[in-house]
Parts: C-alpha cells; sequence; structure tokens
C-alpha cells in the first residue's frame, strides 16, 4: 500500500471513527489499533478507570503529533521557544503547578466577568452577516468568537489575535496534518512567529504585570520578579501556547459540529427555536454527541491489566471520550443527538479526574451564548440545499465540519 493510500484511508477513519469505536466497545478487552499504533480504551467505565489511574497511566504523550516532522521543519523549530512539559503531558506534583493559575484563572467567577465581552463579540460577528441572506459559519463565526474570547482571557491585545489564531491553526496542521515538506517550513515558520508573539507578552507582564492570565502565570510559574531566564520563556511560551490552543480551536470546532447536528435534523433546531431555555441541554448533547478531542493518549507506568487485557509497562493507550459518550451501556439510542435526552451532563467531553478540562465552563458559555443569539437572530437558518452535505475534517484532535454554509 502506498503512503497516499495509507494516508487516505486514516482520513477515512478519522473523518468517521464511530464505526471503529462500535466495535471496540463489543470486543472483549482492549483492542490494539495499528493506525493510532495504541490499544483504543473506548468504554465509559474504562475510559474512567485510566483517567482516575493516573500513576498507572501517565500524561506525558497525552498529545503525541500524529505526523513525524520533516528535517526542514526540524531545522526551523528551534528559533522558536519550546517544546517543554505542560500541563496536558506532566503528571503529579509538576502537573499541579502547571495546573494552579489555570484552576484560578478560569474559575466561576473569572469566566463570568468574560461572559460579557464574549456575548459584544458574537454579536458584532453575527452583525456582519445577519443580512446577507447566507453564509459560511465556520469561517464567519465558529473559527473567530474563541479566539477573540481566550485572547481576551490571556491578556492579548485584540490586533494580535487574527495572528495568534493563525498560528494556532498552523502548529495543529504541523502535528496532525500531513504537510509536503514546504507546507511544513512553513507551517513552522508561521508557528515560531507566534512562539515570539507570546515571549513578548511573557517578558512585557514580568516588567508590568496586569490582571490577565498571562501575568498569572509568569507569576506562578516563575515566582519572583528578576528578569525571566531562557529556560523559563521557553517553559512559559509552551504553557501559552497550549493554553491558546486548548482555549480555541476545540471550542470552534465544537460550535461548527452543534450547528451542524441542530440543523440537519431540523426538528431539533426548531424545538430549541420554540423553547430557548433547550439550549444549555442542547450544548451538553452536542458535546456529548460528537466531541471536539475524540481522545487523548496515556503510556502505562508498569504493567497492568485493564478491561482484563494485560498490558506491559510502556504501553500507549489512546483514550477515547467520544467513543464513552456513546455506550450503550451509559446511553440509550447512543448515536442519535437528542437535545431533550435526560441526564446528558455525566459525558467524558471534557475529561475526567486531574486532567479534567479546566475550561469547560468557558467553552459551555460560549456555545450556550451562540444558541441563544442565534436563535434570536437568524431564526430560519438551515443548511445551504444547494451545497453538498458538510463533512466533517479528519482528525480526532479538533473534531468539526469542514465548512458549514447555511442560509436564512
Ligand atoms: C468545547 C471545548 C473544549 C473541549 C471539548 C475540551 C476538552 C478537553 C479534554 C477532553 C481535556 C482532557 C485532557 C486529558 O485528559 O489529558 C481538556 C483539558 C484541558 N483543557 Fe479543554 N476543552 C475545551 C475547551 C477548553 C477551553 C475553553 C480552555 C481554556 C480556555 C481549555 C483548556 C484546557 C486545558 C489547559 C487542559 C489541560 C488540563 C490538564 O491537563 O490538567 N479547554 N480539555
Amino acid at each position: 500500500m502506498t503512503w497516499h493510500d495509507d494516508q487516505a484511508r486514516r482520513d477515512e477513519l478519522y473523518r468517521d471513527p464511530y464505526p471503529l469505536y462500535d466495535r471496540a466497545r463489543r470486543a472483549e478487552g482492549l483492542m490494539y489499533v495499528p493506525e493510532f499504533d495504541a490499544w483504543l480504551v473506548a468504554r465509559d467505565r474504562d475510559v474512567r478507570e485510566v483517567l482516575l489511574r493516573a500513576e498507572d497511566f501517565s500524561s506525558a504523550n497525552a498529545l503525541l503529533p500524529d505526523i513525524p516532522l520533516s528535517q526542514a521543519a526540524l531545522g526551523v523549530l528551534p528559533r522558536g521557544f519550546g517544546p517543554r512539559p505542560t500541563v496536558v503531558s506532566s503528571d503529579g506534583a509538576a502537573h499541579r503547578r502547571h495546573r494552579a493559575p489555570l484552576n484560578r484563572g478560569l474559575s466561576a467567577g473569572r469566566v463570568a466577568a468574560l461572559v460579557p465581552y464574549a456575548r459584544t463579540c458574537a454579536s458584532e460577528l453575527v452583525d456582519g452577516f445577519a443580512a446577507d441572506g447566507s453564509a459560511e459559519l465556520v469561517a464567519a463565526y465558529a473559527r473567530q468568537l474563541p479566539g477573540m474570547v481566550v485572547g481576551r482571557l490571556i491578556g492579548l491585545d485584540p490586533a494580535d489575535v487574527p495572528a495568534a489564531v493563525h498560528g494556532g491553526y498552523r502548529a495543529e496542521e504541523l502535528l496532525f496534518r500531513p504537510l509536503p515538506p514546504e507546507g511544513q517550513l512553513a507551517a513552522a515558520e508561521d508557528v515560531v512567529a507566534l512562539q515570539h508573539l507570546l515571549d513578548g507578552y511573557v517578558r512585557d507582564r514580568r516588567a508590568h504585570p496586569r490582571d490577565d492570565m498571562c501575568s498569572a502565570m509568569v507569576a506562578a510559574l516563575a515566582p519572583g520578579d528578576d528578569e525571566l531566564t531562557l529556560e523559563q520563556r521557553h517553559e512559559l511560551v509552551t504553557s501559552l501556547q497550549n493554553l491558546l490552543i486548548a482555549g480555541f480551536l476545540t471550542t470552534s470546532a465544537l460550535i461548527g459540529t452543534m450547528l451542524l447536528h441542530l440543523l440537519a435534523d431540523r426538528r431539533q433546531w426548531r424545538m430549541l427555536r420554540a423553547d430557548p431555555s433547550l439550549a444549555p441541554a442542547a450544548v451538553e448533547e452536542a458535546v456529548r454527541h460528537d466531541t471536539a478531542i475524540q481522545a487523548f493518549r496515556r503510556i502505562t507506568t508498569r504493567p497492568v491489566t485493564l478491561a482484563g487485557t494485560k498490558l506491559p509497562a510502556g504501553a500507549a493507550v489512546l483514550v477515547a471520550y467520544g467513543s464513552g459518550n456513546r455506550d450503550e451501556e451509559r446511553y440509550e439510542r447512543p448515536g442519535e443527538f437528542d437535545i431533550t435526552r435526560p441526564g446528558n451532563r455525566q459525558h467524558l467531553a471534557f475529561g475526567y479526574g486531574t486532567h479534567g478540562c479546566p475550561g469547560s465552563q468557558l467553552a459551555r458559555e460560549q456555545l450556550r451564548l451562540t444558541l441563544d443569539l442565534f436563535v434570536r437572530r437568524v431564526p430560519e437558518l438551515r443548511l445551504d440545499a444547494d451545497r453538498p452535505p458538510p463533512r466533517m475534517r479528519p482528525t480526532l484532535i479538533h473534531r468539526s465540519p469542514q465548512d458549514l454554509y447555511v442560509t436564512w
């Protein structure tokens, strides 16, 4: 089989991993999946068990890239910052050190204080297309709002947000999409540019702290007020880049997927329109049914047994939140998107245990305000019947439609 055939097969699997998940949940023990180079953890209870046994299942490999980097890209990246372990890829005390400023900066109060800004941004984005009668919502809305919001959280100047968002998408492409060598080179250059932008903020906030997440991370990860060492800058830039990407690519992806499912089964959209108080339940169902982060990795720290399968130390497992969320032992008709489903808040879409998502409240607020806004401003929203049905991007990391053409 050629590299292209192999890639095409992998893309199809990534566009629709659900049939594989179904087989893995029914299999005895764990299923080894060569395409993932890992044991697939597919059942709700097994996903929870791995995430709770953090000493046995390390996060060191949580975000292993899907794509090996070319020599050309490897030549460019040392001009930037990192890589260093971040909150997602550390365990134990190191993890708690990274996690502390995130918990404080994303507390309920902090998130509530960000919501009015998010609402204003969202409303202005809709003003930009509401009179047009049609739009492509991934570009016009889904990929815009979360970058503005996480930019505000971190403390970026709004003028720097487009460059930061661009850099974030390029980092994702570099690590998770097959690019030709010159494409990898260009993406690596963009990632390095993002890192220098973030380094400017890190050094500025050391000198002039403000009430923002960048200042809080500088204070927590490099206590004191001496000039930052190069090593501290490497760590801070890597951590900020991680927060930026964790904060907007996920939420952008899920806004697109949520709107897609509401419009694809238009009865659901009509129900929501008739009763906007269903918005929180619609959000939970969107997050459960087809979540943005389908899976992260773990690596065993010692020989362990999981679901009856014996794994040696150093075994890679792929922990599929997206599969646990379709587990028929926990949900009736798990493959159906149903915004009236009771008790769907126990899903795994935001992870579980010590690494569970600290930004879930901020994500939920943006998803809810999007529904409130769209139901009021474009109640006649529908998928554009003159376009082919939307296709999902071939990725497990930020699952979303490639585009979403709508009319009203
Ligand atoms: C719909 C949007 C989102 C989804 C589906 C999502 C999903 C997740 C998941 C599944 C994890 C667990 C990772 C693991 O088990 O290793 C996680 C962790 C994380 N998320 Fe989110 N997330 C979203 C939005 C956000 C937002 C808005 C932020 C911040 C502004 C954020 C910041 C983080 C961070 C920093 C971690 C790492 C936590 C740790 O390792 O302790 N996420 N997220």
